[in-house]
């Protein structure tokens, strides 16, 4: 699908990409965006927070709502609701959240263990709706019980439209380094767009993945954390020009209008509980970054957290 080739993307981050990030990293060059992680349960439950994660805006197209469960009717009902009342490009299926609360309830990498549920899923989840399908896989549960040819292949038999593959197990969860070869592997086995995922951290890494792996685009999050600028960036190296270190200036900008943006959209309270870890991300590296990072954290209000990062400015 033409959608998902040779496309910079924003990964889902429970916590971090939300509509004002996902805006701040479009403007900055990503191509594709997916929302959250967000509870099908929920969407089936009618839960008003689940429900307040279907926003977005215009300028956040195209964008995937990825969803996360296990039970089959619960995520057709869900992607159904969504092509109906929040519209989105694609909607996507997690299938790679190692976090407790997530896999306790067979959700997320715990769909690695059971093919079945998971082609079941699947078939009634593209039945349901008209919109394209994709999965996000983790290469399986367990260290070289490797499962994310077999479930990329079920993906493509039911007619998913991408798969996306962060080639680590549950059980590694974050530690040692994405096993890139096996989404080389991936790329050769199915026909659909494979999307690399993993260890993107500089402009350069992002070429690489491309290089080294033959994918059809890659997926960057922690990379693009306090960083909106990589996808540009990718984008310059990839033309041959120059990349320039993102000045101070520029981030405590971006930071200022993050916190503004945000703000307006979810009022006061929730900006400066939330806002610190952006915040404290934008300022690594930073001249006085640690004090700052220190007042930004004992901060009670947004306007603390501005009067610190203008101080800033002043400085660098
Ligand atoms: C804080 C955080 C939240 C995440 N939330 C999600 C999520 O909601 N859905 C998902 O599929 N992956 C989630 N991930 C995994 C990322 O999408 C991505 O697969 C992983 O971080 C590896 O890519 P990276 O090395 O570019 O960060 C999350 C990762 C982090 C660090």
């Amino acid at each position: 699908m033409e959608l998902f080739k040779k496309k910079l993307i924003f990964a889902p981050m429970a916590g971090i990409a939300e509509s004002v990030f996902r805006t701040i990293c479009k403007r900055n060059g990503a191509d594709i965006v997916f929302s959250e992680m967000i509870s099908a349960d929920g969407i089936y439950y009618n839960g008003q927070k689940t429900l307040s994660l279907l926003t977005f805006n215009k300028q956040e197209r195209p964008i995937g709502i990825q969803l996360f469960g296990s039970n089959a009717k619960h995520i057709a009902f869900a992607a159904r609701y969504i092509e109906e009342h929040a519209r989105p490009d694609f909607i996507d299926l997690n299938c790679g959240c190692p976090v407790p609360k997530v896999v306790k309830k067979n959700g997320g990498a715990a769909l690695l263990k059971d093919p079945k549920l998971f082609k079941d899923i699947i078939t009634k989840l593209t039945k349901a709706v008209s919109l394209p399908v994709t999965v996000k896989l983790r290469s399986g549960w367990k260290i070289n019980e490797w499962v994310d040819t077999d479930y990329a292949k079920i993906a493509e038999e039911c007619g998913v439209a991408a798969v996306t593959l962060h080639p680590r197990s549950k059980t590694m969860a974050f530690s040692g380094n994405a096993l890139w070869e096996r989404i080389a592997l991936l790329k050769k086995t199915v026909s659909i767009p494979v999307i690399g995922n993993g260890d993107i951290i500089t402009p350069k890494d992002g070429l690489d993945m491309f290089s080294q792996t033959g994918c059809d685009s890659i997926m960057i999050g922690r990379g693009a954390y306090g960083n909106p600028w990589i996808f540009q960036q990718i984008k310059k190296l990839a033309k041959g020009d120059d990349v320039a270190q993102v000045s101070h200036e520029d981030k405590i900008k971006t930071a200022l209008i993050h916190l503004k943006e945000y703000k307006r959209v979810y009022g006061e309270k929730r900006a400066a509980r939330e806002m610190k870890k952006h915040l404290a991300q934008y300022t690594r590296g930073m001249v006085n970054g640690a004090t700052v990072r220190d007042t930004i954290f004992r901060a009670r209000a947004t306007a603390e957290m501005e009067d610190v990062l203008h101080q800033a400015f002043n400085l660098v």
